[in-house]
């Protein structure tokens, strides 16, 4: 049995968690949104890298066997220094799934929706010129989404309406799939499937990144569990409560099943 670290800006990474609930139930994990900071997409890379960093040092700290950074954007713009300090353990990072979308369109018009930070970051332009020129990627930043995904609004007008400028080009392109490019908009496949309709492909890496932290475990001997549900810490960085009332509303799995505590650290404001 291992305890993982999943952290994010917010409560995007609960997406990630999700699975990782799924598939791999028996561990415990400490979920840490850094709420009072969200969202980082509009921040500088070197904000974003050294905020990361504090993290990762502090589920370190905690004595995580694994960290997943379950953020687009601090894996782009932090992970590398990370994994250089924190060299005995696991970093799992989430990329925006371009590789699997270019692989399943059809008419190789792919959609990519993620924050600024993601987009103009150079790991996410080393991936995107990995591939064939052939495909036409539409990228669109989703230029405050993630405020009122955090504010609980997902399923709001406020949030239709915005969604539908943002995908207007992705739409207009004929994109017949598209990259949810932020662990933020897994929890927008509901408002998306309205204005896009139910045939375009919707990807996310939630499946891949959890079989990557599977093997990581399962490499380091940490597989092993007694069948019992895990436990899980939520920790925010602005307002436990409310962190643990929307993993409640935003996690599928039954979080009953799971002893849960949750913790303000206010030490990071
Ligand atoms: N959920 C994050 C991502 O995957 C960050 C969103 C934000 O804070 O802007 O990119």
């Amino acid at each position: 049995m291992a305890l993982i670290g999943v952290f994010d800006s917010g409560v995007g990474g609960l997406s990630i968690l999700d699975e990782a609930l799924r598939q791999l139930p028996e561990h415990d994990y400490i979920y840490l949104a850094d709420s009072i900071n969200a969202p980082y997409g509009e921040k500088s890379s070197e904000w974003i890298a050294a905020r990361s960093m504090e993290l990762c040092q502090y589920l370190a700290a905690k004595g995580c066997d694994a960290i997943i950074v379950a953020c687009n954007t601090a894996t782009a713009q932090a992970i590398a220094h990370i994994r250089t300090v924190l060299i005995h353990i696991p970093i799992i990072g989430v990329e925006p799934g371009i590789k699997p979308a270019a692989m399943q369109s059809t008419n190789g018009v792919v959609g990519v929706l993620a924050t600024e930070a993601t987009l103009q970051s150079d790991k996410f332009n080393a991936l995107l010129a990995t591939l064939p020129s052939e495909y036409q990627f539409i990228k669109q930043a989703g230029a405050g989404l993630v405020p009122l995904i955090e504010a609980g609004q997902a399923n709001s007008d406020t949030v239709l309406e915005l969604l539908a400028k943002h995908l207007e080009p992705i739409q207009d392109a004929g994109a017949d799939t598209l990259v949810l490019g932020c662990t933020h908009y897994p929890f927008l496949r509901k408002a998306i499937r309205k204005l896009l309709g139910d045939t375009i492909n919707l990807i996310d890496t939630s499946d891949a990144v959890v079989r990557q932290l599977k093997r990581k475990l399962e490499a380091q001997g940490k597989m092993l569990g007694d069948g019992r549900h895990g436990s899980i810490s939520f920790l925010s960085s602005k307002d436990s409560e409310t962190l643990s009332k929307m993993a409640q509303e935003l996690i599928q799995s039954d979080l009953s099943l799971h002893r849960i505590e949750s913790e303000l650290v206010s030490h990071f404001r």
